[in-house]
C-alpha cells in the first residue's frame, strides 16, 4: 500500500474552481444521492447540511430529490462558491440551497443540529481526518442520518494512474491532476474505521462501492 499524501485543504484557486464547476459529475452526484436514497429510505425534510459543498451541485442535487428539505451547504473556499454561482442561477431548487463560506473546525452548519448531514469528497482533502468527524458530533441531532461518499487510495501508483488513466484522460490538466492527487491523498477503509472508532462512531458503516469510492453512512447516537 502506498503512503497517504496529503493535498491542499481548501480548492482556492480560481482556475481550479472553474475547471470544478464546469465539469460534469452528473452520473457520480446524481450516483450520491441515489446510494443516500438506498441507504436511508424514505422522505428527508428540514435543515440538511453539506460539509465541504464546493459549488455546490450535490446539494442542488439533493435538495431536487427531496422537496421537503433545504441544504446548508459549507465550504472553506470562496472560489468554489463564486464558480457554484452559474449552477445555482439556473436550477430550479436554487431557492432552497444556502451556500456559505466557513472553514471547518471553526465554522458552523448555520442551524445546527441537523437531523441529515451529507458530504461528499470532503474527507480526502482535510489533513486531520477527525475534523470531519467531530464536525459532524457536533452540529449534528440525536439520531442524524450521516452519509459520506469519498474516493479511496489505491494499493501502487501504477493504480493511481491507471484510474487517472481510465476517468480522466480528456478533462482538463488542473483536473486530472486534482484527480491524481486526490487519489494519493484519500484515506483506505481501514483507515476510516480506525478514525471512526477513534471518533466512537463504530456503529458507522464503510463500504467499497467502487473501484476508486466508498461510503460511509450511519445514525449518530440517540441522547441519553
Ligand atoms: C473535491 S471538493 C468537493 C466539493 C463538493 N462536495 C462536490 O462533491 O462537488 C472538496 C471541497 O472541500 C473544501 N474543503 C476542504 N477542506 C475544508 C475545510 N477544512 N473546511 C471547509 N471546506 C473544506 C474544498 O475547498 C473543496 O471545495
Amino acid at each position: 500500500m502506498i503512503p497517504r499524501q496529503p493535498e491542499p485543504e481548501l480548492m482556492l484557486e480560481p482556475e481550479q474552481a472553474r475547471a470544478y464547476a464546469e465539469a460534469d459529475f452528473a452520473a457520480p452526484h446524481e450516483g450520491f444521492v441515489d446510494a443516500f436514497a438506498e441507504t436511508f429510505p424514505g422522505p428527508v425534510s428540514g435543515p440538511v447540511l453539506d460539509l465541504g459543498c464546493g459549488p455546490g451541485d450535490v446539494s442542488l442535487r439533493f435538495a431536487a430529490r427531496y422537496p421537503a428539505c433545504e441544504v446548508d451547504g459549507l465550504d472553506g473556499a470562496p472560489a468554489m462558491l463564486v464558480a457554484g454561482a452559474a449552477l445555482m442561477a439556473s436550477h430550479p431548487a436554487a431557492d432552497r440551497v444556502h451556500l456559505s463560506a466557513g472553514c471547518l473546525p471553526d465554522a458552523r452548519g448555520p442551524r445546527a443540529p441537523y437531523a441529515t448531514i451529507i458530504s461528499n469528497s470532503l474527507l480526502h482533502h482535510l489533513h486531520d481526518p477527525a475534523v470531519l468527524w467531530q464536525t459532524i458530533l457536533r452540529d449534528g441531532a440525536p439520531g442524524a442520518a450521516v452519509f459520506v461518499m469519498d474516493l479511496r487510495r489505491p494499493d501502487s501508483v501504477a493504480a493511481v494512474k491507471a484510474l487517472v488513466a481510465e476517468y480522466a484522460a480528456e478533462a482538463p490538466d488542473v483536473l486530472r491532476h486534482d484527480f491524481e492527487h486526490s487519489l494519493h491523498a484519500a484515506f483506505t477503509p481501514d483507515e476510516v474505521r480506525e478514525q471512526l472508532a477513534n471518533a466512537g462512531l463504530d456503529t458507522f458503516t464503510v463500504r467499497v462501492t467502487s473501484d476508486r469510492h466508498m461510503i460511509i453512512f450511519g445514525r449518530l447516537p440517540e441522547a441519553a
